[in-house]
């Protein structure tokens, strides 16, 4: 299998104000396009690896090959993150959780603006490039972890129900140096009836 670019399913535009459009076809139509090509080609000598979704190379990246596996890692999480980053995105989104997201982020966090200060926290104190998350754990378990560069939670045996990249390209161009700004704005694209399908699914109901 070779590992395909997806295409966005809404306008590089769609997202502004809070995601400006050069920022979306930059990190669509380049990083996110280059993740894929360097995952091609690290499995390029590997065909019996070929046929594995990214989803499961990253859940199981010590059955990598050692000398690919930093190359999967990092451009397999790249992969893996981003179309997820993009599905959970859209315009007219935001607005509070809905559903059974909703229910279980009162319950854990205490409320949705206890939760979004708590992830809005790990996304500002991630050091460098990386990931912030909401997570499923064992028993369904929710849980905010963040990640350096693009490791997945998938990894770590954690779902990733919501994932924001707090890498720079994902905001830089916007809002500079204001990563707190950018976490704070990406809440009003929020997509939660995608957000939902992933929570059905690490809840393993299958809704
Ligand atoms: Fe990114």
């Amino acid at each position: 299998m070779t590992h395909e670019l997806p295409a966005l399913t809404y306008d590089f535009a769609a997202l502004e104000p809070h995601i400006s459009a050069e920022i979306m076809r930059l990190h669509h139509d380049k990083h996110h396009a280059t993740y894929v090509d360097n995952l091609n080609k690290a499995l390029g000598k590997y065909p019996e690896l070929q046929n594995k979704s990214a989803e499961d190379l990253v859940r199981d990246l010590k059955s990598v090959p050692e000398d690919i596996r930093t190359a999967v890692r990092n451009n397999g999480g790249g992969h893996v993150n981003h179309t997820m980053f993009w599905q959970i995105m859209g315009p007219s989104k935001g607005g509070n959780p809905t559903g059974d997201i909703a229910a279980a982020i009162q319950k854990t966090f205490g409320g949705f603006e206890d939760f979004k200060k708590l992830f809005n926290d790990g996304g500002t104190k991630q050091f460098g490039s990386g990931w912030v998350w909401l997570v499923g754990g064992a028993g369904g378990k929710l849980e905010v972890v963040s990640t350096p560069n693009q490791d997945n939670p998938l990894t770590n045996n954690q779902m990733p129900i919501i994932g924001n990249d707090v890498w720079e390209h994902a905001y830089y161009l916007q809002y500079q140096n204001r990563r707190p700004e950018y976490l704070q704005a990406w809440w009003n694209v929020v997509n939660w009836e995608e957000v939902n399908k992933r929570f059905a699914a690490a809840s393993g109901d299958g809704k």
